[in-house]
């Protein structure tokens, strides 16, 4: 349970590369079709990172919208948190050189490195924890650049995913200002071989003739047990919130899952009874951004007016590991 201090959203940023792609666009490299697409998965475009931009480019652009939403300057932030699975380099993370360009104070930055689409969420309860203390403001980026690294001839997985970049400013929000107001996490070990890469880490180190076969670009997913899961989890841990806030979906003004798949996204919305207009959707038009979709699908419902200060917004999210994360907020 968290606590009565008032901290809160202070400002939301988020960035997608230009470039479009559509189902078509996939068919010429893989055997896929826009009708398979659609049906399976509800997607339509996705971004994709241009050759010459990376990890920290799309981080920092939705991490200044966010400091400019807040009205805060970089030399204000006193911590940086970035969830990403597909980090600038190897060594070190990804946060310190986001420090770097945004132009912060020597502050602890550091990633929650490879936490999965849940990412995002889970570093949203880590900065309140960390605002909690002398009344820090903390920044907050989930980042992907998925396309970069994943198998462009496995049809199973490349349609799936999207580059984007979310962030959010966390902090003290004064009397009557945004809150959050509930959260919960879990994760589930048993499961870390259903979804993830494995080649890399100690366990299967690079080889060149493992290179040469591009298995450091095999994305291993079991896509039924992740979707029974994904739904599962999320409507668990939303239902989990409510029950912490003695609130329920009629509350809402708007519940912002994860965008993975707009079948996952209406099990759960079946599940939880959750009214059409009280739903943020944008998987057509992005993809899966992994732990950049929750930020970028509350920032784009904001923006069109759908949400605005006062209201009530449910957070839920699911991804590798398993981890899964449900926040509940005043905005
Ligand atoms: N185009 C055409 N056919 C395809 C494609 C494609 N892009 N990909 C797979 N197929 C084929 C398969 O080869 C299979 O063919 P077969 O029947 O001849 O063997 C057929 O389509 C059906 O495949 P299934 O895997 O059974 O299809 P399913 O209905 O389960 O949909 C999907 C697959 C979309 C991956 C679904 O399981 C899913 O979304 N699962 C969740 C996975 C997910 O979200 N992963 C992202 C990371 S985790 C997260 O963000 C929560």
């Amino acid at each position: 349970m968290i606590n009565d201090e008032p901290i809160g959203l202070l400002g939301l940023g988020a960035y997608v590369p230009e470039r479009v792609m559509t189902n078509d666009d996939w068919a010429e490299y893989v055997d896929t079709s826009d009708e398979w697409i659609i049906a399976r998965t509800g997607i339509k475009t996705r971004r994709v990172a241009a050759d010459g931009e990376t990890t920290v480019d799309l981080a920092v652009a939705a991490a200044e919208r966010a400091l400019e939403d807040a009205a805060i300057a970089a030399s204000e932030i006193d911590e940086i948190i970035v969830a990403t699975d597909t980090p600038e380099v190897y060594i070190p993370d990804t946060a310190p050189y986001i420090q770097q360009r945004l132009g912060a104070r020597e502050v602890p930055s550091f990633d929650l490195a490879s936490s999965g689409c849940a990412g995002f969420v889970l570093g949203l309860d880590v900065a309140r924890s960390r605002a909690l203390s002398g009344g820090k403001k903390v920044l907050v980026v989930g980042v992907e650049l998925l396309t970069r690294l994943m198998d462009w001839s496995d049809r199973a997985t490349c349609v799936l995913f999207g580059d984007a970049a979310g962030a959010a400013v966390v902090g003290p929000t004064g009397e009557g200002g945004g809150k959050f107001l509930a959260f919960t996490a879990g994760t589930d070990g048993s499961q870390a071989e259903i979804l993830g890469v494995e080649v890399g880490g100690t366990r299967r180190p690079f080889t060149l003739e493992g290179a040469q076969r591009g298995e450091h670009k095999d994305i291993v997913m079991k896509g039924r047990e992740v979707f029974k899961e994904a739904v599962t989890r999320m409507a668990a841990a939303s239902r989990e919130v409510f029950t912490h806030a003695g609130l329920g979906v009629e509350d809402l003004a708007l519940v912002v899952p994860h965008q993975a798949n707009l079948r996952i996204i209406l099990a759960l919305q079946k599940q939880l009874d959750i009214p059409d207009d009280k739903l943020a959707v944008n998987v057509q038009d992005y993809g899966n951004t992994g732990s950049a979709s929750v930020p970028l699908a509350l920032w784009e419902a904001r923006n069109e007016g759908r949400v605005g200060a006062g209201d009530l917004v449910l957070l839920t999210a699911f991804g590798a590991g398993f981890h899964w994360a449900a926040m509940l907020l005043r905005l």
